[in-house]
């Protein structure tokens, strides 16, 4: 087996996997009520970015050769209902309509569809009266937040919440608005997991009462049950299914590209991106090794698509720069 792994050329003439800027999207955060991008604590090097300083990162990422981004808001104000998540001059709806000015259809705007950073509870869905997330009242407010991404530029939605249904529901709501041609990239695979604890910072959530979200994501502890959530969000109308964590679902991520032939994307999520920069920090490993070897082995695993944080980064390392 030696033989063709004897100089850099062989190696690189055999790759089975390759990573591109093509295949990276970056996720982004906007606050509401800021005039400076804010630094996020447990995610150093990200930031919440003003509308301003959103545009400008949007355009770094263009010329970068990165095609995508998924959008999350921090509203100003949080309520039980989440108002601003469907407010057309919510942050999100605001941050799409100046992207959608600012760069044309350069980059493809895929706004996360969920209420937990606009909930004053920190949920991904309403409350019923015992204090448990109501699934069908929950589709509602799925389906005109849907109405106003689309209506603000959206390309694709992407219905983070791990309601039963919300693939078919907002899928309805946008033919209904006369929005056919906006697509849905649905989080089909979501694992409750302790992985997304930098994520709340930021976006300034934290769950009330100090519950989880163990009532509607996935335990880790079962792998069948992935292929049951995708194939359900196939048959309501998924556009792309995506994995998530990254690093922890491999085997998912394998499974699911297996059995669908519509793209799988995984997200290389907030934690991961904590522990390679902190491990990294403290000269334990070689950051950008580390970076691209992870990306590497998600990509073998079967995803199409990788939603990271470090994906200007990489797309700058790997020298995509664009004219
Ligand atoms: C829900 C959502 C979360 C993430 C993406 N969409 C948080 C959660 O499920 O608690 C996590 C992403 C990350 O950790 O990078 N709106």
């Amino acid at each position: 087996m030696r033989r063709l792994r004897r100089t850099d050329a062989l190696r690189r003439m055999v790759a089975e996997t390759r990573i591109s800027a093509d295949d990276l999207v970056a996720p982004l955060f906007v606050r509401e009520g800021i005039d400076e991008p804010a630094p996020i604590g447990s995610l150093p090097g990200v930031v919440q970015h003003t509308v301003a300083s959103l545009v400008v990162e949007a355009k770094r990422l263009v010329h970068l050769g990165v095609p995508g981004v998924v959008l999350f808001g921090v509203p100003a104000a949080k309520d039980a209902v989440g108002s601003g998540a469907s407010d057309p001059d919510g942050i999100v709806q605001v941050a799409l309509r100046a992207l959608r000015d600012a760069v044309g259809d350069d980059l493809v705007l895929m706004p996360d569809l969920c209420l937990d950073e606009y909930t004053d509870h920190g949920h991904c869905g309403l409350l019923d009266r015992r204090g448990e997330v109501d699934n069908d009242a929950t589709l509602e407010r799925y389906a005109e937040a849907a109405i106003a991404q689309a209506e603000a530029g959206a390309d694709l939605v992407a219905p983070s919440g791990m309601m039963d249904g919300q693939v078919a529901a907002v899928r309805a709501a946008l033919d209904g608005a006369g929005r056919s041609e906006v697509g849905i990239l649905a989080y089909a695979a979501k694992y409750a997991s302790a992985l997304y604890g930098p994520f709340r910072d930021a976006v300034d959530v934290r769950i009330a009462g100090g519950g989880d979200r163990c009532g509607y994501q996935q335990d880790p502890a079962n792998r069948r049950e992935a292929l049951a959530e995708v194939l359900l969000d196939v048959g309501e109308g998924a556009d792309i299914v995506m994995v998530k964590p990254a690093i922890t679902s491999l085997d998912v991520v394998a499974d699911v590209r297996a059995a669908v032939d519509v793209p799988v994307a995984a997200y290389q999520v907030s934690g991961e991106y904590a522990m390679i920069t902190a491990a990294a920090g403290l000269g334990a490993i070689d950051r950008e090794a580390v970076v691209l070897e992870t990306l590497t082995a998600i990509r073998r695993a079967g995803a199409d698509i990788v939603l990271t944080y470090f994906a200007a980064e990489v797309a700058e390392l790997l020298g995509s720069a664009r004219g």
